[in-house]
């Protein structure tokens, strides 16, 4: 479980996060929309510690996270996956290699097991025989699937995605969303998926939490949400914000 309790956070003399209350339940999958500066990169950033609050508290798992030393922020690390917002693949190393990267880091697999979990990733993101080629010959569809294979080479609890379609076209984004949806589903894992796409995020999220000025405005499940009063909501909605 991930909570945010009061968090702010601010750049400068720019407040950013101005009271985030947020509970992210196990299991679900759940989406966080805003609009472009809104604090929604900013608040992943605090999940794994790589931001801490001004003020507030942010706990996974019955971890406060902000007090963690380096080596408690590590072990935190290796139960997340994060496909980042730029989705940087390592363009100097194949497929395999960028897949296979955590596991040489933090496991003591051999070259046997590690082929295995890589074969067994890129097959969760339906990709087959792809090992070998290197990151320039993909597709902007497929690089975001290798991120995705990247993400759950570790088997995490977590995956935390930052906008995981931006850049792709309309019916590549529907493919990578079903995927997320899928991967959730087979891999009984807890989700946080930031984007400004309405559609995608009530297509596949259990709940969708709007960030309106530093706040949650409006939490729950897409259909209620959709359904709630004033005028913010409904232009959120509708994509105007
Ligand atoms: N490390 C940082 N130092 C200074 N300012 C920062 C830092 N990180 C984020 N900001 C600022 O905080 C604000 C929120 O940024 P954030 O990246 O969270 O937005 P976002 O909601 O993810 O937007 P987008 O949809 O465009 O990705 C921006 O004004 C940004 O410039
Ligand atoms: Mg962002």
């Amino acid at each position: 479980m991930i909570e945010f309790k009061d968090v702010h956070k601010s750049f400068d003399n720019k407040q950013v996060l101005r009271g985030i209350n947020l509970t992210v339940q196990e299991g679900e999958l759940i989406s966080i929309l805003g609009p472009s500066g809104g604090g929604k990169s900013v608040t992943l950033k605090h999940i794994i510690g790589i931001l801490k609050p001004d003020r507030g508290e942010v706990w996974v798992d019955g971890q406060f996270v902000p007090k963690l030393s380096r080596l408690e922020l590590q072990e935190l690390r290796k139960r997340f996956g994060v496909l980042f917002q730029s989705a940087a693949l390592f363009d100097s190393m194949s497929v395999k290699e960028n897949v296979a990267f955590t596991l040489r880091m933090h496991t003591k697999m051999t070259e046997k097991e590690i082929d295995h979990r890589v074969a067994e990733c890129l097959d969760q993101v339906e990709l087959h025989g792809v090992e070998k080629l290197d990151p320039d010959e993909l597709s902007g569809g497929m690089r975001k699937r290798v991120g995705l294979a990247r993400a759950i080479a570790m088997k995490p609890d977590y995956i935390l995605y930052d906008e995981p379609t931006t850049g792709l076209d309309p019916k590549t984004a529907i493919i990578i969303g079903e995927l997320i949806a899928r991967l959730q589903e087979n891999l009984k894992i807890t989700s946080v998926v930031v984007t400004h796409d309405v559609k995608l995020a009530c297509g596949i999220s259990d709940r969708i939490a709007l960030f309106h000025e530093g706040k949650v405005a409006a939490v729950g499940a897409p259909e209620e949400v959709s359904k709630g009063d004033g005028e913010m909501i409904r232009k959120f909605m509708e994509g105007q914000l």
